[in-house]
Parts: C-alpha cells; structure tokens; sequence
C-alpha cells in the first residue's frame, strides 16, 4: 500500500531530483500533482526544474562530499537521477547505508553514468546483441581497435569513436577510413565530461531504423514488480542529438518481440522501480541494444502528447509504488526547438503561428540562456497517423523563432 503524505508538513513525501532541465521539470510537475514536496536540485540557478518544484537547490552533483551533505540535510524518501554525470559511488554508499532510496536503484544510476559499464553488462554478462566494440585509452590502441591487433580481429571501418563519459553526441564523431582516426580521437578528448582519455569505438550498425523502448517497472496489485511497454518510439539523431521523435513506431511483430525481449533482459538486471528508455537498433529483424537510461528519456517528450500516462507521468508512478498505464492514446510527433542564439533571456516569436496548428502543443523549457545547439523547447503534435504528425510537428517547431530580447 502506498501511503501519500501533504506536501511542506511533517507528514510529506519527499523526493530530490538529481538535475532539473526539461526533463526532471516534467517528472516534478508529476510529482507535485500528487502532492508530493519535491526538491530540484541542479548546477546552476533557475535550471527548468527548479522552476516548478518546492525548493531549489544549486550544487556540483558530481562533488562526492557536496552532494552528500545535500542529501543529509534535505533527507528526502526518493533520490531521483535525472542526468548521468553525479557522483554516484556516493549515492551507493549512502543507499547501502540505509540513508536514501536512489531510483531505480544506486547501481543502475552507476553502471549507466559511463558507456564501459552498461556496454559490458548488456554484452558480456547478458549476451545481449550490441555493435562490436572495444575500450581504448590512446590514439595508438584506438587504431589497433579498428585494425585488430595480436589475432584479435578489429571492428574495422566505418565506425563510430565516442568518449566513455559524454552524452547527446558530445565528442562523438564517425570514423570512414584511416585519414579520420586521429580526428576523432581529438575530437573525443575535447568533447569527454571528463578530462580522462577512455573512449569506446563501435563497429557502426547499418540499421534501418531506430526506437526508444519506453519500459516501467512497477509495482502490481499483488505487490510484486511487473514489466510494461509503451508502444516504440522512432526517431532521428543528428550528430548523436535527437531532433525529431514519433510513436507508434511501426515495426515486425518479430523485431518487436526481440526489442522487448532486449529491453526486459536489461531491465530486470538493472532492478528497481521506474521508467527506462532502452535504446535499440532494428535491421529487418534483427535487433542491437544501444544503451538504457534508467529515466525518462529525450525522445520520450513525444508521450506527452500520445500517451493517456505520459513517461514523466509514469515514472512518477512507478517510483512511487502507484499503478501504471502505458496505453496509447493517439499517434504523434514531436520536433527539437534549439536556441539558435548564444543569449541570456531570450524571447521567442512566433508561438501563436505554432499553436495555430491543429493538434500541437509546445513546451518551451524557460532555460536561463541560449545557445545555438541548446535545446530550449519542443513541439508536439497529434494527428491521425505519424507520417502526418512529424509533418505538423516540424512546421510548429519551424514557426518558433528564439532571439536575443
Ligand atoms: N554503433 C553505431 N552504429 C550506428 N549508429 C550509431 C552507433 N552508435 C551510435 N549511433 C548513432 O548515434 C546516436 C547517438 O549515439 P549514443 O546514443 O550512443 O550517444 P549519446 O551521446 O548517448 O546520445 P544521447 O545522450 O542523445 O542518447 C544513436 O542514436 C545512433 O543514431
Ligand atoms: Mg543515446
């Protein structure tokens, strides 16, 4: 039984989200529509999130010590990772002590904050299929990955050089032959979120598309943990950053099968409660796990306006020991709103054109400042099919001009 308390009393449910941007901003809204007291925290002031919650807090996540006497002081019921880069052998520590609950659970948030652990788990425990790949600390063992080196075969070209820490495509770039490898090694080392040489290279997969499987844990009548999926979500990565989402993604009853089946293998050995977007590469049907966030994911904005439960709605559910419904509600799109702008305080024009539109909603994130690959806000549409949604959306998110005020 799950017992809700009234918010900024003795009896309050109290939940700290690690990272507040548009995202954690959404799962807050969920939260506080439960009356749950919610703490946002981030690295800088006004952070979307912190925005629409009880308190606000500003920290270096990824400062062991601060962010430890964060969580001592504020002593939340929940901590709720919204970004990868936190410290998380101290939530391990502080959740094996019995002081927090972390979602969906200390070790998941760990093995997930760089490529090498969730990459090892999903192929070399799980035996999940995933592009081949290799660690490299060096330019020359980044060549010797690709070439192959003592009988070990490489994974050869084209291939794809990523810094083991870094997420929305940062410091990632494809490597076609010989003449790009030193490129992409410097480019990764520029682009890491931390100053250490580790990259991953990966044989790159061919695929014919790729989709986010939205999947929750969460608690049953029976009081035990119970998978479900949402309906595939498909979408377009434009230098590793999402630009464009739709859902239902159509795809062969047998991909689908084996999405699933990916997606409950990673999920069950991750544990806990909450919402996870694993991320698959489909060819026919053949099916490669990508990677997982144990959270709500980008792609995922587009349930805000398919999905009767929306993903922030649902994990805000599941972390909370509540019934779940991921059922469709309608087809639909959503498009990427970057700032176009490298501004504080920006305006934006042309929100009227956009919700003129039949069918579209915008968000826009009310991010502090712009930059011109920042995303600040999404359209979303509904329509009878998706070919027609992604249409709608484009031009909603088109019609939205930020500028310098
Ligand atoms: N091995 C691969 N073969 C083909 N394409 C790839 C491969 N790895 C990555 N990509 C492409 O690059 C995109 C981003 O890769 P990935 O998800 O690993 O990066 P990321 O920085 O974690 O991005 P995000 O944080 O937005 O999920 C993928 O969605 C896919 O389109
Ligand atoms: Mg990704």
């Amino acid at each position: 039984m799950t017992t809700l308390g009234t918010p900024l009393s003795p009896s309050a449910t109290r939940v700290m989200l690690l990272g507040a941007g548009e995202l954690g901003k959404e799962v807050l809204i969920a939260l506080q529509r439960l009356g749950v007291e919610t703490i946002a925290v981030d690295r800088y002031e006004h952070a979307p999130g912190q925005q629409v919650a009880h308190h606000a807090r500003t920290i270096a996540m990824s400062d062991p010590a601060a962010l430890r006497a964060l969580i001592e002081a504020e002593r939340p019921h929940l901590v709720v990772p919204e970004i990868e880069a936190i410290a998380t052998p101290m939530l391990q520590e502080l959740e094996a002590a019995g002081v927090v609950r972390v979602i969906p659970t200390a070790r998941a948030a760990r093995l997930t904050m760089d490529r090498e652990g969730i990459r090892r788990l999903a192929a070399e425990t799980l035996g999940l299929p995933t592009s081949p790949y290799r660690f490299c600390d060096s330019l020359a063992e980044l060549q010797a990955a690709i070439d192959g080196a003592d009988g070990m075969p490489g994974v050869g070209y084209p291939c794809i050089v990523k810094p083991v820490m870094s997420s929305s495509g940062k410091g990632q770039s494809k490597v076609d032959g010989p003449a790009d490898v030193r490129t992409a090694w410097d480019y990764a080392m520029a682009g890491g979120r931390v100053a250490h040489g580790r990259v991953i290279v990966e044989g790159f997969v061919d695929f014919d598309y790729e989709i986010t499987q939205l999947t929750v844990r969460a608690l049953g009548a029976d009081g035990r943990v119970h998978t479900h999926f949402c309906d595939p979500i498909g979408h377009v990565q434009v230098a590793g950053d999402y630009v464009e989402s739709w859902q239902p993604h159509p795809m062969h009853p047998a991909a689908l099968d084996r999405a699933r089946a990916i997606a409950k293998a990673i999920t069950d050995d991750l544990g806990g409660q909450g919402l996870f977007g694993v991320e698959l590469f489909v060819k026919g049907e053949q099916v490669w796990f990508s990677e997982v966030s144990p959270r709500p994911h980008d792609t995922g904005m587009v349930t805000m306006t398919t999905q009767w439960q929306n993903e922030f709605e649902l994990h805000a559910r599941a972390i909370l020991g509540l019934p779940v419904d991921t059922a469709l509600k309608s087809a639909g799109a959503s498009a990427v709103i970057y700032g176009g702008v490298d501004a504080k305080g920006i305006v934006f024009d042309g929100v009227d054109a956009a919700l003129a539109l039949p069918g579209v909603e915008l968000r826009l994130f009310g991010k502090p400042e712009s930059f011109v690959k920042r995303r600040m806000g999404v359209a979303l549409a509904r329509a009878a099919d998706v070919e027609t949604a992604r249409l709608i959306a484009k031009d909603a998110a088109a019609r939205v001009n930020p500028r310098a005020a």
